[in-house]
């Protein structure tokens, strides 16, 4: 049973920096570090507005940086922000990605799934692994920590975007497996993004057995196992405990990955 721990009540911060990313993402650096790990999560509570997750998109001990694309409300609002003003940070939460030190990893990414693959792809280097860095977007614009990404030793940077405006034109997983096919060998595949995209990269991982992570990622609330808001169906699996990070053949197990995801009342939502 979970129970609630100093990390669970909101840290008052400040907004140190604001960055633009692309047209439609901004990352937001905050006066705290909340000491995560890449593939968790943290609560960010506007007061008199709302409380939401998002991805740690890098955490050094110092700062924490969390890159959010502007798609609603909150999210809309967090885009209004002024360096200055402060913010609720509550966390981290979840289970991270798992692997050894010294492995060749690829990291698969599409849409904001690319910023905690940076903070993964970061300190997996610093763990003596070789990484490859696969990010996929609809186009150029909607690319994102290319630039960063490209300067970290030991990693190679694929883009894959729908209209060929950057990089392979088409998807991100097909550039992988043609990778592969021409004589890549990784040992570990670990992805974020939009759930038919990890079901392609798990196709993958078992065509050629190897291990693989997903982030699964659902409406969430309390983000630490009380609410219940998070569970997927029929297993009852709360994914802010199980996940988001969780081996690609239990999310697969689940009937909802990949087809549906519930909203803030339960309603069933299409992919
Ligand atoms: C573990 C996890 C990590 C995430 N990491 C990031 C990230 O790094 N960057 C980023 O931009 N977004 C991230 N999200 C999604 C983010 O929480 C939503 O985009 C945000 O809450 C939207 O709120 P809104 O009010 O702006 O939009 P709304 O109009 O309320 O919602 C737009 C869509 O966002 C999703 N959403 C809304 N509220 C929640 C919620 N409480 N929990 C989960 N999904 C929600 C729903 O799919 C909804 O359809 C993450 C979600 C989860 C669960
Ligand atoms: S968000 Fe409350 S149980 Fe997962």
């Amino acid at each position: 049973m979970p129970c609630q721990s100093k990390n669970d009540i909101p840290k008052t911060v400040k907004v140190l920096d604001i960055k633009s990313e692309n047209p439609f993402v901004k990352t937001f650096t905050l006066d705290i570090s909340v000491g995560a790990q890449p593939g968790q999560f943290v609560m960010i509570w506007i007061p008199r507005l709302n409380e939401k997750p998002f991805s740690v998109a890098f955490d050094d001990g110092n700062e924490l940086k969390i890159a959010i694309a502007a798609v609603g409300e909150f999210s809309n609002a967090m885009h209004d922000l002024k360096v200055g003003d402060k913010v609720g940070v509550r966390g981290p939460y979840g289970k991270p990605f798992e692997y050894e030190d010294s492995e060749h990893l690829a990291v698969i990414g599409g849409g904001y799934g690319a910023a905690p693959l940076y903070f993964l792809a970061h300190e997996a280097v610093e763990r003596g692994c070789k990484v490859e860095f696969v990010v996929g977007a609809r186009n150029k614009e909607n690319l994102l920590f290319l630039n960063r990404a490209g300067m970290l030793a030991d990693t190679n940077v694929h883009v894959a975007t729908d209209d060929g405006s950057e990089g392979h034109k088409g998807y991100n997983v097909p550039l992988l497996e043609k990778l592969m096919d021409e004589g890549l060998k990784v040992d570990r595949m670990l992805t974020v993004g939009p759930e038919m995209m990890m079901i392609a990269v798990s196709d993958l991982a078992l065509k050629h057995d190897l291990p693989c992570q997903v982030s699964v990622e659902r409406y969430m609330k309390c983000g630490f196992g009380v609410c219940g808001q998070c569970v997927v169906d029929e297993s009852g699996m709360p994914t802010c405990l199980k996940g988001p990070v969780m081996d690609h053949k239990l999310a697969r197990e689940q009937v909802e990955f990949g087809k549906y995801h519930r909203d803030r009342v339960g309603r069933k939502q299409e992919w």
